[in-house]
């Protein structure tokens, strides 16, 4: 869609030995480290700003400031030209010494559960289609996937791929994505991983996947200053709103929580907002929510700080207001733990699952916690159907097998 990417398609159909000589000659112009370092310029990514059944949010990296920020659009299945237009806005993450813009589109007013085509572009020229699919808002199940602490190797690649072909809705993350920290030093850790998941995150049948993605310590710096100085990869690079706690309703039956175990805001700040959205979410069968620190670690000690927080500020409205699953992350293991309520073993308490091992290095976890139900180093991504009745949970490994399975009956509501 732009210089860059004419450049790399014009490299495609050259004999090797021209190719290597351009290399060398470019090098010396200072021409192909560029090349190396955004080999994902300009293709797109999609997040949620708003209602997910009727909005998307598609984001792309470019060089150098595109004239405009266009999205042409269309419902997949009509024989017309693209028929729809959306003008995006650019910015720049201020102190990033690159100079990227990054360039986004809010998408409204679609239509829920249906599959959309996408070109982003400048006006005169455009990428080529993607393919995304809003959330469905009737009774239709909702497929997604959950897990944390991704980094952006091997090992995150082939879960990518593994869960990609699940054909999930959306993709979660709970927090530590790129291990960035914060630190525009670091700026290569998100450039690997934007290139990995625009090679693995595309589902069989040619979807993106949007994501919706929590904060977690390593997305965070030791600045002084606001959200945007603290975390400023989070929110420069992954437009969710500019919070970092909100909530969706993903069609009929689930209530999605997103919550920051105190790297930006502190957990006693986020209960009002957690009790309203509990509350809301009383009709539907199923209510989550999605943090970094785990209140029932695995590997890290239960007296841990941001543990003891999540126990003490969370824990009695997940309690009093029947969360169903909560998804766990920061602790580099697989764990699944009994259901609990008020720090108690209860057979109709809550879920947590994690512990946030979706490519990072695995650790091991300790056994024989009292709460665990079971424990292991598996590398995983969580695949979840939702229906009115049941929450079924897959754990699938690199090798897209299944090791770990548990299904969830709908809490009773609270009055
Ligand atoms: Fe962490």
């Amino acid at each position: 869609m732009n210089a860059r990417n004419a450049e790399q398609n014009t490299f495609r159909g050259m004999p090797r030995l021209i190719l290597i000589v351009m290399i060398v000659v470019s090098a010396t112009m200072g021409v192909v480290q560029a090349h190396a370092e955004l080999s994902y310029d300009g293709k797109p990514y999609l997040t949620w700003q708003g209602d997910p059944s009727t909005t998307m949010t598609i984001t792309y990296h470019t060089m150098e400031e595109p004239a405009a920020v266009l999205a042409v659009y269309d419902k997949v299945g009509t024989s017309e030209a693209f028929r729809y237009r959306e003008v995006g806005e650019s910015w720049q993450i201020y102190g990033l010494e690159d100079g990227r813009f990054i360039n986004s589109v809010e998408l409204t007013n679609l239509e829920p559960g249906q599959d959309y085509y996408f070109r982003i572009g400048d006006g005169d020229t455009f990428s080529d289609a993607y393919m995304f699919r809003t959330i469905p808002d009737g009774d239709e199940p909702i497929r997604f996937v959950t897990g944390g602490d991704t980094l952006a190797g091997f090992i995150f690649e082939a879960l990518v791929q593994e869960v990609a072909a699940e054909d999930p809705l959306f993709l979660s993350i709970g927090g530590d994505l790129a291990y960035a920290d914060g630190d525009f030093a670091k700026i290569g850790r998100w450039d690997n991983w934007f290139e990995n998941w625009h090679d693995n995150a595309v589902t069989r049948d040619g979807r993106l996947i949007p994501l919706v993605l929590a904060i977690g310590n390593h997305e965070t710096n030791d600045l002084e200053g606001g959200f945007e100085t603290r975390a400023p990869f989070f929110f420069g690079f992954f437009p969710q709103g500019g919070n970092v706690y909100w909530a969706h309703q993903f069609g009929a039956h689930l209530g999605f929580i997103i919550l920051d175990t105190g790297h930006l805001v502190p957990h006693e700040d986020q209960v009002d907002f957690l009790e309203e959205k509990l509350l809301a979410y009383q009709a539907l069968p199923f209510r989550v929510a999605m943090y970094h620190v785990p209140l029932y670690p695995s590997h890290r000690d239960f007296e841990g700080s941001r543990s003891v927080a999540g126990r003490e500020h969370w824990l009695p409205l997940f309690d009093k207001h029947n969360l169903s699953v909560g998804f766990e992350n920061h602790d580099h293991t697989f764990k699944r733990t009994k259901r609990l309520r008020n720090n108690e073993l209860d057979p109709e308490g809550t879920l947590y699952i994690g512990d946030g091992n979706a490519g990072v290095f695995p650790r091991i976890p300790e056994e024989g916690r009292w709460y665990m139900e079971k424990v292991s180093r598996d590398s995983h991504f969580w695949v979840i159907d939702v229906n009115a009745d049941e929450m079924h949970l897959r754990a699938l490994d690199r090798n897209g097998e299944v090791f770990d399975e548990v299904v969830v009956h709908a809490a009773p509501s609270t009055p």
